[in-house]
């Protein structure tokens, strides 16, 4: 990466009044803990920093000592330096050295396993020696999964037939698979902002161009004209949790003049308040449904599905044999069970659900009070809008803290949204307190008082 434009990803953290190092280092690790520095990435020379940003090699020299002392740079000799990421656990500061703490994880919004998990993994073990005889590939699915989220589909509102099912390793891979089969390079594709970060890596990954659709406490933005895809997730948005009522998502459907509009049901049954509105599907019939087991069940399953028209769903499936052929048939079975008894198991989860999400937001209203969030009505997150700037650096204090979070700029096309950030309320109760001090300290240290402002040459000619 130049020098000149670094210093631009720089400014935000260059024109506050920190010390000029610390503005650089943390400034830098803020960069990659948001995903804009990759791993990997060649910073410039000192030399050559320090001319461009107009401070002397002294202040450059002691940010990358920081940095490599944290981690997240490493110099090897004639390579330059080199972006990193730190190990996973990190030596909180008011631990003794030597006694490096766990890591308090709030990067991954899933829940442990129900304990339903282990009966149904016995139930599939015994059913499995009728099935050995044959070669075990299935490439639309095992054709009992086919029938049993068929009937799960069914259940829920929107009338469907094994044949419209292709199983799948989870939404995502879903997403994926719909992208190669009719994405086209260079082509606009509707994602709601902020959304699920992998949704955005898939696009580029697939040389997509990301246009962004709006998602406020007011609900969901009408969406623009020319697009060749959207991906929606009327039923519990990820990262804010609303869930779109009938009127709202019959609005939505009805103003999307895209050819593939992929709607993602990964939180669907995981509505805690409210009804239950009816199916995209049930109300705009070229719909493609992406859905999974991994949220609602647990994510170490990895089975979801594409529910589609037989025609598209032929075209997935030619796709998937060059990536993996199928999905396992032991976890294809163990869904099964889980399926057969989806009604006790996800009522007890979003009863779980509903008391961690309690338990978190009174312990945050207790120590931060001037935070605000969405009321979620599905899903796992809080999304919570900070009263001040900046959500990136909170999450580099939070991880000095031995906390890890990610910030807003993380659900956005374009890295905005760093008065945002993300909270899942997946911990168990007794954690929600901790997790609350801990960010109250990081909010406290990402505000620190400082010293001296650097000097930020203009960049733009
Ligand atoms: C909107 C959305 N889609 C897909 C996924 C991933 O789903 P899966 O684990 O089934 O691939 C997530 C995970 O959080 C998500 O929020």
């Amino acid at each position: 990466m130049g020098p000149d434009h670094l210093a631009n990803l720089l400014e935000p953290w260059l024109s506050d009044s920190l010390a000029g190092y610390a503005a650089v280092s943390m400034g830098i690790r803020s960069l990659v803990l948001d995903g804009r520095l990759p791993n990997g990435t060649r910073l410039p020379s000192e030399r050559a920093f320090a001319a461009t940003l107009g401070v002397s090699r002294t202040t450059v020299s002691a940010a990358y000592n920081l940095l490599r002392a944290e981690g997240y740079m490493r110099s090897a000799h004639g390579a330059g330096s080199l972006i990193t990421l730190p190990a996973a656990s990190v030596q909180r500061p008011d631990t003794r050295l030597g006694e490096p703490e766990e890591i308090l994880d709030l990067t991954v919004a899933a829940l442990p396993a129900p304990s339903r998990l282990v009966e149904a993994a016995v139930a599939a073990a015994a059913e499995l020696p009728s099935l050995l005889a044959g070669h075990g590939l299935h490439p639309f699915g095992l054709p009992a999964l086919r029938t049993a989220v068929a009937k799960h589909l069914t259940g829920r509102g929107i009338a469907t037939d094994a044949e419209q099912i292709l199983v799948t390793s989870g939404a995502l891979q879903g997403w994926n698979l719909l992208l190669r089969a009719v994405g086209r390079p260079g082509r606009p594709v509707l994602v709601e902002q902020p959304t699920y970060p992998a949704v955005l890596d898939a696009l580029r990954a697939h040389h997509l161009r990301p246009v962004p659709l709006p998602v406020t406490a007011a609900g969901w933005d009408p969406p623009p004209a020319g697009m060749t895809m959207a991906h929606l997730t009327p039923d519990g948005h990820n990262p804010t949790g609303l869930v779109a009522d009938e009127t709202a998502r019959r609005r939505l459907l009805a103003g999307l003049q895209c050819p593939v509009v992929a709607v993602d049901e990964t939180f669907a049954d995981l509505i805690l308040d409210g009804p239950t509105p009816p199916p995209a599907a049930a109300l705009r019939h070229d719909v493609v449904t992406l859905g999974s087991l991994n949220k609602a069940f647990w994510a170490g399953l990895r089975i979801g599905w594409i529910r589609a028209n037989p025609e598209l769903l032929a075209r997935l499936a030619r796709e998937r044999a060059s990536i993996d052929l199928g999905s396992p048939v032991l976890d294809q079975l163990v869904a099964v069970h889980l399926l057969d008894d989806a009604a006790t198991v996800l009522a007890s989860r979003r009863d779980h659900l509903r008391r961690s999400r309690a338990a978190l937001e009174q312990a945050l209203r207790a120590r931060l009070p001037d935070w605000q969030w969405f009321p979620p009505k599905a899903g796992m997150a809080l999304w919570v809008e900070l009263p001040r700037p900046s959500a990136t650096r909170l999450a580099a204090s939070a991880l000095d803290l031995g906390l890890r979070i990610i910030p807003g700029p993380r659900f956005t096309v374009d890295g905005t949204a760093d008065r945002w950030l993300r909270l899942p309320f997946t911990l168990t109760t007794g954690q929600a307190g901790i997790v609350a001090g801990l960010l109250e300290q990081a909010w406290e240290r990402s505000a620190l008082p400082t010293t001296r402002a650097l000097r930020v040459p203009r960049w733009t000619a």
